[in-house]
């Protein structure tokens, strides 16, 4: 893991270029003073607190912070509530009229809604549910496509004070249906269907494959997008059109006042087992946190920008950083629902252009597609109105962060690597882009207030070198659990290094004191920025009657950064073979999602194992990446080993 010199790195390390902030952008940052990083160290929770002070609360907190390893709660005492940060406040100010979203659908058709009107919207859907019956506690699940209802109804929940769970539109009935289960939502909102590159996917039909096995549910509210297009799927007694009940609903709805460590949503992550965890959030520290690195690290101005972060509502980016962020900062948005290669390549680029977007979020996967694609198509394309880029959610290569900052950002835009996840709530190493210095591939340094180190296997601070990120101190938007499972928190948190966050990655720190993210260290993969287990593959898999013992591994993959690759043993009567492959690679899809569909599989008659029966994942990572072998003398049947090895270069050879 991260304790051997990374190749990637080293490169940049010898690169040694480095992006100042341009001038003129510093002039004008939101945060401009370098003392902001003394301040917030000096007193972290006075300088959290001060970023709360700015929301507005229907009663102060009593306590800032209590801290009991591994539990922190924020804000004590204090009642608000979430979607009264994002809508009324602004209302209420007199910015109603600002542009909320400018929304843009796959087929071509816009809507541009302002913030009164999301909040009327809001209204009318949080009155809708409650004459569903759902109230504060109760739980409801969210698949929907990335229309602004989904906004709505994640809005429209927080201000019931429902606590709501969304569900990416790619994920399998199966995946939906264990969500609904482990949280035992009392509603399901979905869609009639879902645009995905010129076709409409039957969702319906989905989440009614879903809620079969739900008892749960009591009532399923369908949103209509599929214009017109037939669904598979009838409506049952369980169904209730979204036309039939929303638009009749009174445009006004009292927000509940919510204690500030209530719930406000669950969202499932993969982790190391099979199980994904359901993380929860609560709604005061979050939406501090949100609020208040929507503001410093993407410098918004709600009077001048307009913001695009590509993510889906569905990942916590879009949660944090299309929801509640930019929308506690009054921030005019810009919210697309389709792929970014329909109709063609240049689609992203059209719409920066069109709506003149100043702000950029996506993820490396991302911009490697485009470099791909070809320069020519934003090239194609006035970015003239472009003043800051940023990405997440895996380690940007040098050459896409350079083609980013020519290609996209002209040379003038500085780039803010964002380094986070589902538990962190919010965005906890990157540059601040008025005041950091960049290099391409390193997150640079904690946000202000954030603790965070890098630690050998003992947990002893590296100053300069590989370890282990751990993070130091609570801090207000982190994750307050996993749904119905207390002690898989403290087991998966806070065990390996004792009271210390472990998020499961590993990170380098510079002679400067830089960041470098390196990568999970845990059999969690990072494919196209999506994390997914190895395990949860390999069940999908074991799954297929055909298969007797399976091993998942993420190899290296120039778009996806990585891609899963399984390793099946079948059973008796089965023989190997492309048809076969292709039909496991479907059931996994079927089972989980598109997203965790195996890049490929590889049939063998048996897999590497340390003599106490684990399988050796990083061998067999070296295998298919075609890498020189290291030490296996732990090798319970070294002949297997020559098998696999053989195996992967003949494949090789076949694709050459
Ligand atoms: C994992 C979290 C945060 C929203 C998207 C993913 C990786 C995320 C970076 C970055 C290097 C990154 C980490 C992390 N990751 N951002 N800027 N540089 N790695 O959220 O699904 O919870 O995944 O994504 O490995 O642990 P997530």
């Amino acid at each position: 893991m991260a304790d051997d010199p990374s190749p990637t790195l080293d490169t940049l390390l010898q690169e040694g270029r480095s992006f100042p902030p341009p001038p003129d952008f510093a002039a004008r940052a939101n945060c401009r003073d370098p003392e902001v990083y003394a301040r917030a160290e000096a007193d972290p929770e006075a300088w959290w607190a001060s970023w709360a002070e700015k929301l507005q609360w229907d009663r102060p907190w009593d306590t800032i912070c209590k801290w009991t390893p591994p539990r922190a709660r924020w804000f004590l005492g204090g009642r608000l509530n979430a979607s009264v940060q994002c809508l009324d406040r602004h209302v209420e100010a007199g910015h109603g009229t600002r542009t909320a979203f400018l929304w843009e659908g796959e087929p071509g058709d816009t809507r541009r809604l302002s913030y009164e009107e999301m909040l009327r919207e809001t209204c009318r859907i949080a009155n809708a549910l409650k004459e569903l019956g759902i109230g504060r506690g109760d739980r409801v699940t969210l698949y929907m496509p990335m229309v602004p209802e989904l906004a709505m109804t994640v809005l429209a929940c927080a201000r019931i004070g429902a606590i709501f769970s969304v569900v990416f539109a790619g994920f399998s009935a199966a995946s939906l249906r264990d969500r609904i289960q482990d949280q035992e939502a009392r509603l399901l909102v979905t869609a009639d269907g879902c645009w995905r590159r010129g076709r409409v996917l039957d969702l319906k039909a989905v989440a009614d494959e879903a809620v079969a096995e739900c008892p749960s549910v009591e009532k399923v509210l369908v949103l209509r997008r599929g214009q017109g297009v037939e669904t598979a799927s009838a409506g049952s007694a369980r169904d209730v059109a979204w036309e039939e009940i929303v638009p009749r609903q009174a445009p006004e709805c009292p927000p509940e006042s919510m204690e500030a460590e209530d719930p406000l949503f669950i969202l499932y992550t993969s982790g190391t087992t099979g199980k994904p965890k359901g993380i929860w959030h609560c709604t005061g520290g979050y939406m501090t946190g949100v609020y208040a690195t929507s503001q410093l690290v993407f410098d918004l101005k709600p009077e001048e920008d307009v913001f695009w972060c590509t993510a889906d509502i569905g990942w916590i980016t879009g949660h944090s950083y299309i929801v509640f962020g930019p929308m506690a900062n009054g921030v005019t948005q810009v919210m697309y629902e389709g792929a970014p290669n329909h109709p063609g390549p240049d689609r992203f680029w059209e719409i920066v252009e069109k709506y003149g977007v100043t702000v950029f979020y996506t993820a490396p996967t991302a911009i490697r597609a485009f470099m791909k694609w070809g320069d020519e198509h934003p090239a194609g394309h006035d970015l003239s109105s472009l003043r800051l880029l940023g990405t997440v959610g895996e380690p940007i290569n040098p050459e896409a962060w350079i083609w980013y900052h020519q290609h996209i950002g002209g040379g003038r835009c500085p780039i803010v690597d964002t380094w986070w996840q589902t538990e962190t709530g919010g965005i906890m190493i990157t540059p601040l882009p008025g005041l950091t210095e960049t290099v391409p591939g390193s997150a640079t340094l904690p946000f202000p207030g954030v603790g965070a180190a890098v630690v050998d296997e003992a947990g002893k601070e590296v100053e300069t070198g590989g370890g282990y990120l751990v993070l130091t101190r609570p801090w207000p938007h982190m994750l307050r659990g996993i749904w119905g499972d207390p002690e898989r928190y403290e087991a998966t948190y806070w065990k390996r290094f004792p009271g210390r966050y472990f998020p499961g990655d590993g990170a380098r720190r510079d002679e400067r004191g830089r960041f470098w993210i390196l990568g999970r260290v845990d059999d969690v993969m990072n494919v196209s920025g999506h994390r997914l287990s190895t395990m949860e593959i390999e069940s999908a898999l074991v799954d297929h009657p055909a298969v007797a013992e399976a091993a998942v591994i993420g190899v290296h993959h120039e778009l996806k950064g990585q891609a899963p690759v399984g390793f099946v043993i079948l059973r008796q009567g089965f023989e190997p073979g492309e048809e076969l492959a292709q039909e496991l690679i479907q059931h996994v899809g079927r089972l989980i999602g598109g997203l965790a569909r195996p890049e490929r599989i590889l049939f063998t008659p048996e897999l590497p194992k340390t003599r106490s029966g684990k399988i050796m994942r990083r061998l067999l990572r070296d295998i298919a990446e075609g890498r020189v072998l290291g030490d296996v003398t732990t090798l319970a049947d070294p002949g297997v080993l020559d098998q696999l090895a053989r195996m992967a270069r003949e494949r090789e050879s076949e694709e050459a």
